[in-house]
């Protein structure tokens, strides 16, 4: 037996059994306070390690710069975002990569989230600060003609540039309003995937794209291996998860087939983080149903950036 498959049998066999009490309890108690859940467990989105404002700041360029250049492929993407409306699916607590897209042209962003995140504290509101200080004068004053008081992002941002909203669902239910949709880390949270690329389809006009990041790792749910945070049965890992937020554990398979069958055209979907094959196959046989069987290709994807576009001449 191999070091992988030793250390994660004794894991699964023998340290389990408390841990999924007590995640079993927790998801009852997220499902009936989802609100009070992420308040008490301090999500930010953006993981536990402590932060300055400058480095949170920092990590909403890498993210805006990492759209930029899959949207704008000769770099204008003032002339690419210019009036459009944006869907982002799941901000995190604040909307900093929202900020940069009006500070760059975009006429509207909406931000759905299904738990509510957001929180413009003393400090998130130094951080959109700090992204305001790093803007052109031009990008500036779009972005203060967004806020409801232009010297203090604190106050929040007028509804009809920047709006907000939480649904149980995490859906906009929009239909045919948005030109372009994105999210980071976001989609591997999804309780119901085929529901959301739905969602997305209905909610962009003919010819809109959609541009996701999607971290398909374990979110430090994993043990001795990458990905024997697989090996727990579908039905179990939801009884401990469903309500959380937690990462789904759809893998690139799941996220192709979806897209196309939701009717989007020029899919592409790109690696951005690999496993070593032979570590996949060190762990497959101990994988639940649904993992076990795949490719070994799809297994050992452990990220990607997935786009697609809805037809030009479709109708909602
Ligand atoms: C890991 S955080 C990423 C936040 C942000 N995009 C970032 O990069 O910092 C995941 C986000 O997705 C949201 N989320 C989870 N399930 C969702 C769903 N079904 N629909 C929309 N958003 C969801 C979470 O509440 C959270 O804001």
């Amino acid at each position: 037996m191999t070091t992988d498959a030793a250390a994660f049998k004794l894991n699964f066999t023998l340290a389990g059994i408390g841990r999924v009490l007590r995640a079993i309890a927790t998801n009852q108690v997220a499902g009936w306070f989802p609100g009070w859940y992420v308040r008490i467990t301090g999500q930010t989105g953006r993981g536990s390690e402590p932060e300055t404002p400058a480095q949170v700041a920092a990590y909403f360029r890498t993210c805006f710069d990492d759209y930029r250049a899959r949207l704008a492929a000769d770099g204008d993407i003032v002339t690419c975002l210019a009036g459009k409306t944006v869907l982002e699916y799941g901000p995190g607590d604040m909307p900093g990569v929202a900020l940069l897209l009006l500070a760059h042209g975009a006429a509207q962003v909406i931000c759905v989230d299904r738990f509510p995140m957001l929180h413009l504290s003393a400090r998130n509101a130094a951080v959109l600060a700090e992204l305001l200080a790093g803007l052109d004068d031009a990008a500036r004053a779009r972005v203060r003609a967004c806020l409801r008081d232009p010297d203090d992002p604190a106050q929040g941002f007028r509804p009809e540039r920047l709006r907000y909203q939480v649904q149980a669902s995490g859906l906009s239910e929009l239909s045919d309003a948005v030109d372009l949709i994105i999210s980071r880390a976001v989609l591997e949270h999804v309780n119901d995937l085929p529901a959301s690329f739905a969602d997305m389809y209905r909610a962009l006009r003919p010819g809109g794209r959609m541009l996701h990041q999607v971290d398909l790792r374990s979110h430090g749910l994993h043990r001795q291996h990458p990905l024997d945070f697989l090996v727990w049965p579908v039905w179990l890992w939801n009884l401990m998860f469903s309500n959380k937020g937690t990462p789904n554990r759809w893998r690139v398979d799941r996220y192709r087939a979806l897209v196309a069958q939701s009717g989007f055209v020029d899919i592409q979907v790109e690696a951005t983080h690999r496993l070593e094959s032979a570590r996949v196959e060190a762990i497959r046989a101990h994988l639940a149903a649904p993992f076990r069987t795949l490719p070994a290709e799809d297994l050992a994807w452990l990220g990607c950036w997935l786009a697609g576009r809805k037809p030009s001449g479709a109708t909602v």
